[in-house]
């Protein structure tokens, strides 16, 4: 792109003060300033200015799950299941680590993070590990595909690499980075993180598919005959991945996408909880359930809307290729956005200051025809790793991993 063409672009968004320091720019800097600006899509930045409209939710109505009850009898049938897809290779997993863990606060990705104290235990190290127990189980190696962003991708490959992938099989390991979004100020114009390049921030985790296929990485997924892609957050250190009995349960009952889940610790907890919206599989965060929504009760007389999501989901790959094609609604996060002030200095805000646009996971379930809640006991399965301290941190995570026999 040239200046010139740049410079149309940028009239057309009322983004032109990106261009502030292009004259005091070497020529590679202004080479590569321009082709950020051609690269980025500009077109949603006006989005925040009406993004009450972004998120209007259909009819929402109750959407049972396998309860644990159900689980336990059907236990031997859904591992057996479960096991025989992948020793076939039809599993892959999906670690969703495109992430800034801004809240936790570390510069390093989250996976670097050391949750150790007697010895260094890392969270990639114990999802690794977690794995590993299926690997063992089933006698078979499973795809593991590692996303990453342009924030964190050389940090994260180079360590995991050093640590030679945790005892994972090398050729078992994929990684693949998500795109990435204009951050911008409250009124939608774009931040400059240095004077030749706009402010930008992983574009959600909902573009994971969409990125495998851009990435090649797709070809891997069809090469190898993976029908199955399970997907999970970085930050869960308890979380059984490619858990067979939790696949046996979401082929058998024939659902698109499993979900695993947890029953709440209270009515008022703040997780999105499963239901139906419009008569389809979605996700209803907690700051949009109603007072009736939150008393109502299911023919058993327990909570309707009970079982909160834990951010691991079992997606049938047919399913997301027909999803692909789609546009995925956009979410406008307000976020600590480091930026250049008027004087040109680089500044790391304690407070957020503007919008990053992002697509979630979440919105892809709402795409699926049907959905298996699959419930997991909250304290062996549930130890997020969001915060430094208090709920959800690095304290709570420790004291999980000790009741589960985890030496830290
Ligand atoms: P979070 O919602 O906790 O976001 O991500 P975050 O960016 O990691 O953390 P904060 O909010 O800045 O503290 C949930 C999961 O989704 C992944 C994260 O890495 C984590 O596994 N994620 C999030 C991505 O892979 N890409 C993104 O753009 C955002």
């Amino acid at each position: 792109m040239t200046l010139e063409q740049a410079k149309e672009k940028l009239a057309k968004y009322g983004q032109e003060h990106v261009l502030k320091y292009y004259g005091e720019l070497s020529e590679q800097e202004k080479q590569d300033l321009l082709v950020q600006i051609d690269a980025t899509d500009m077109s949603i930045l006006d989005a925040c200015k009406h993004k009450e409209d972004l998120v209007k939710k259909g009819v929402i109505t109750p959407l049972a799950a396998m309860e644990l009850s159900e689980i336990e009898a059907g236990r031997e049938k859904f591992t057996e299941e479960g096991l025989a897809a992948i020793r076939k290779g039809k599993v892959g997993a999906v670690l969703l680590a495109g992430g800034m863990g801004t809240r936790l606060g570390s510069e390093d990705p989250k996976g670097m993070y050391n949750v150790g104290l007697t010895r260094e235990l890392y969270i990639f190290q114990c999802l690794i590990n977690n794995l590993m127990d299926v690997v063992r189980q089933a006698d078979t190696w499973i795809h593991l595909f590692i996303m990453t962003s342009d924030k964190n991708h050389e940090a994260t490959t180079g360590f995991l690499k050093e640590k030679d992938y945790f005892g994972y099989k090398e050729e078992y390991v994929h990684f693949f980075k998500q795109e990435m979004a204009a951050a911008t100020d409250y009124d939608g114009k774009i931040y400059l993180e240095e004077k030749g390049r706009l402010s930008t921030s992983p574009n959600g985790n909902g573009g994971w598919f969409v990125s495998m296929q851009n990435n090649g990485v797709l070809d891997i997924v069809h090469d190898n005959g993976i029908e199955w892609l399970n997907v999970f957050a970085v930050d869960n250190v308890l979380q059984r991945i490619a858990d067979p009995c939790f696949i046996g349960a979401t082929i058998l009952k024939d659902c698109a996408v499993g979900s695993k889940v947890v029953r709440k610790s209270a009515p008022d907890e703040k997780v999105g909880v499963m239901c139906l919206e419009d008569g389809k599989p979605s996700i209803v965060e907690y700051y949009e359930l109603t007072e009736e929504m939150m008393n109502a009760k299911d023919g058993k007389g327990d909570p309707a809307y009970n079982f909160g999501v834990i951010l691991n989901y079992l997606f049938r790959v047919a399913d997301l290729e027909a999803l692909a094609a789609k546009q995925m609604p956009l979410h406008i996060v307000e976020k600590k956005i480091p930026y250049l002030d008027e004087q040109g200095q680089l500044i790391k805000p304690e407070t957020p200051n503007g919008y990053k646009f992002e697509n979630l996971v979440l919105d892809m379930i709402h795409e699926m025809d049907s959905c298996l809640p699959f419930e997991v006991v909250r304290s062996r399965e549930f130890a997020p790793i969001k915060n430094a301290t208090g709920v959800d941190s690095v304290e709570s995570a420790r004291k999980l991993l000790e009741q589960n026999g985890i030496v830290l």
